[in-house]
């Protein structure tokens, strides 16, 4: 096999170079071909110095993720950069791209560090629930100081060429040519007789007097991102050890600590979600070369909440939006929200003041459905009722051209029926954004029975153009997400009434890694949603909830009581009413463990995925997983429902199933699930 690394040698100066599409991962072949390199270079009196870069799209994106959790394979990265380090000519990264993970780490185990302006630096090994292995975390703090290598461990983004240049990552900027750049660059050092060696430094180093301080500040300001996961505590016991110890001591840390977080559960699920969500963009039964639509101009259907959101998803791409609401006045307001969603963005430092201005202006408002005609696609974000919605596509089938795309944002209702309202079923398709759509990164794309393939795959390309993460779904109710989310609901409102508080069920939410839990969750959305509003009218709990004005948040009362600064606590009054439903309903109250708040809420959802799964409402496991994460705050680190069921164990969740089947009549056992379990499978 021909290696991915090939030298070519200019006078006096070796350039090792690496063309491993797509991202020149440090694969086996790629990290003996960077061996190999480098002993060349020293075998050759005549060169003076060596340059490690790369061919195609990027600089080295890392280690190789797919090679995680099978057999090693020589040589390590640690070797071969810890060789790399102790060559005695000087050693220059030439960087485009993205120098990530493992990629840092070849970079800073060289001297110097070139790069073009367009290059982006970082250590995004936390996010697959790592930190970064092979010297990473001892070399970064000795460059560019402790507090900064605190962020770029801990956080995983990567930084800028000219914030690298800033902080002593990179020591030039290169405007072009940068092979040309690097092999100058390399003659220049060369000519020096000291070259800066990573490991060896201690000038930025903190004093040991200051060291505490440095780690109480930053746990102090960000302990709360940090909460459930294990990487990020890791990576910051690494940098700490850089800060105290010895390089040589410290890298004994990494490993043990790097070992200890490979073989975990975390990084096994967050690994897992790297993958899903690239598995998600693909449909396994549209050809890949299929011709997509261009998308030029947006039409939306409704200025509320929803549609809004929507707009700001394509005017910040810049993709011009036409809205339509049902008068001027509806538009004012929604141009109002959204401007000033903007005005936030700005002050938050999220976009300058220009970008703003510039979304605004390519946003027209009109009642008339004649001002869609020409727009490529157009996203319905009315009222939640099949009659409005049919209307809705039966007014776009005569006034839109042929060739649009006709979406409907519908949480729940059949894309097939709103589909029939029209004389093109082919090109209409669901796109459920979720709220607020500006800010979540799920897109549920709902396939109809007859969405064409042309129609598809445009918006699947489009949704990774304004930022989202698309997930195929089939039609039915609630499709993946909301329909998973109905058992956990249920049970959650079933359990209020034999005897667990509502502020116990938030809790094991919490303490299970969602940001809030389900009554919570109520609350903020307001109960009164969907509510009849009839006063006098009550037959459930939720009628008298809404009728004693406890609406939620937004009216400093619901499922809990809040103060002024919307901090929630248990409320007495909702414990009577509890109470008083249970008895007129006659159940009796008892003492409900955390275990079945657990086994009932979310074996349940893992139950409804798998029935999800049997009908061929999602295409695979994994894509029920990234919807969770993305689109309902699952937390990350167990990898989404499914894998979590995989991790827990198939036979666990069938027998916790099993175990309350006498109260949850509703939810009937998948056959996929108990198949699995009886046979030791697993989803993913
Ligand atoms: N290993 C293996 N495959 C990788 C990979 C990696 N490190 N990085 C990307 N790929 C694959 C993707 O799975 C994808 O494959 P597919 O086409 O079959 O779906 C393909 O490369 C292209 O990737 P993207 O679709 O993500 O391409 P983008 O252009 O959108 O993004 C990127 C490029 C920014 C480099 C992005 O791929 C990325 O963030 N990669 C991961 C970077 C990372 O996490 N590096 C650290 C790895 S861990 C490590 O280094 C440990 C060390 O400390 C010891
Ligand atoms: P909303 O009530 O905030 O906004 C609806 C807007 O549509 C209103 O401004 C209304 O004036 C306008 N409208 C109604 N009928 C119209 C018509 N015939 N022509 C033109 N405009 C019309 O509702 P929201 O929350 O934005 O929901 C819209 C859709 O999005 C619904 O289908 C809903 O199920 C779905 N959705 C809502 C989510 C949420 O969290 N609010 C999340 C995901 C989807």
């Amino acid at each position: 096999m021909t290696s991915p690394v090939r030298t070519e040698l200019h006078d006096d100066v070796l350039v090792v170079i690496s063309d491993n599409p797509p991202v020149n991962a440090l694969g086996a072949a790629v990290r003996q071909g960077l061996k190999d390199g480098i002993k060349e270079g020293l075998a050759n009196d005549g060169v003076k110095a060596i340059v490690i870069r790369c061919d195609g799209r990027t600089f080295h994106a890392g280690a190789d993720i797919t090679e995680f959790g099978k057999p090693p394979m020589g040589p390590s990265l640690p070797d071969v950069l810890d060789e790399m380090e102790r060559a005695p000519k000087p050693t220059i990264a030439a960087i485009h791209g993205t120098a990530l993970g493992g990629g840092l780490e070849v970079a800073l185990a060289c001297n110097y560090r070139i790069a073009v302006p367009s290059a982006k630096l970082g250590v995004p090994e936390v996010k697959l629930g790592l930190l970064p292995g092979a010297g990473g975390t001892q070399r970064l703090p000795r460059v560019v100081g402790v507090e900064q290598a605190l962020e770029m461990t801990v956080f995983g983004n990567p930084i800028s060429a000219k914030a690298a240049e800033a902080s002593g990552l990179v020591d030039r900027l290169v405007e072009d040519d940068l092979a040309g750049a690097a092999i100058a660059f390399a003659r220049e050092v060369a000519a020096k007789g000291d070259h800066p060696v990573s490991s060896a430094r201690t000038d930025k180093l903190p004093d040991a007097a200051a060291i505490d301080g440095i780690f109480e500040a930053f746990t102090q300001k960000n302990g709360r991102k940090m909460r459930g996961f294990d990487a990020p505590a890791a990576n910051m016991r690494c940098v700490r050890a850089a800060a105290e110890m010895p390089y040589e001591q410290g890298v004994k840390v990494e490993r043990e600590e790097f070992m200890k977080l490979m073989t975990g559960d975390q990084s096994k699920a967050q690994r897992h979600l790297f993958f899903a969500e690239r598995q998600a963009a693909k449909i396994d039964d549209v050809p890949k070369d299929t011709p997509l639509i261009d998308i030029k101009k947006v039409g939306i259907i409704g200025a509320g909440t929803m549609g809004g959101g929507i707009a700001m998803n394509f005017l910040s791409a810049g993709i011009p939006v036409t809205t339509l609401e049902m008068s001027d006045d509806a538009l004012e307001r929604g141009r109002g929200v959204v401007g000033r969603n903007y005005a936030g963005n700005v002050k938050g430092g999220r976009m300058t003041e220009a970008q703003a201005k510039g979304a605004m202006d390519i946003w027209t408002g009109t009642t008339d459905y004649a001002d869609l005609a020409d727009c490529d696609l157009i996203i319905e974000a009315v009222f939640e009722s099949m009659d409005v919605k049919k209307d809705v596509f039966g007014k776009l089938d005569s006034h839109v051209k042929q060739g649009a795309i006709l979406a409907s944002n519908t949480s729940y209702l059949n894309i097939d029926e709103i589909a029939a309202a029209t004389s093109r079923p082919d090109a209409v398709v669901g796109m459920h954004f979720f709220s607020p759509a500006n800010i979540m990164k799920l897109l549920e794309v709902v396939r109809g029975a007859k969405t064409s393939d042309a129609v598809l795959a445009t918006v699947m390309a489009l949704s990774k153009k304004i930022g989202k993460v698309a997930v195929v779904a089939g039609v039915c109710d609630g499709f993946i997400g909301n329909r998973m989310l109905k058992p956990r609901q249920v049970e959650a409102n079933k359990l209020i009434m034999e005897g667990a508080k509502p502020w116990d069920i938030d809790r094991v939410f919490v303490e299970f890694g969602f940001p809030m839990g389900p009554f919570q969750m109520s609350d903020l959305a307001g109960l009164d949603i969907g509510w009849h509003r009839d006063e006098s009218r009550i037959e459930t709990l939720r009628d008298e909830l809404c009728a004693a004005g406890r609406w939620g948040q937004k009216t400093g009362k619901g499922f809990y009581d809040y103060d002024d600064s919307r901090r929630g606590s248990p409320s007495d009054e909702v414990e009577a009413l509890i109470a008083k439903w249970a008895e007129k309903e006659s159940r009796p109250q008892r003492h409900v463990p955390d275990e079945e708040i657990r086994e009932r809420c979310l074996y349940t959802m893992v139950n409804e995925g798998a029935l999800i799964l049997e009908e061929g409402m999602a295409q695979r496991a994994s894509d029920i997983d990234v919807v969770w994460i993305y689109g309902y705050g699952w937390p990350r680190y167990t990898g989404g429902p499914m894998m979590w069921a995989d991790l827990t164990g198939l036979d666990v969740i069938v027998a916790g199933l099993e175990k309350h089947a006498a109260e949850m009549p509703e939810w009937p056992l998948s056959q996929m699930l108990k198949d699995k379990a009886a046979k030791g499978e697993t989803f993913n």
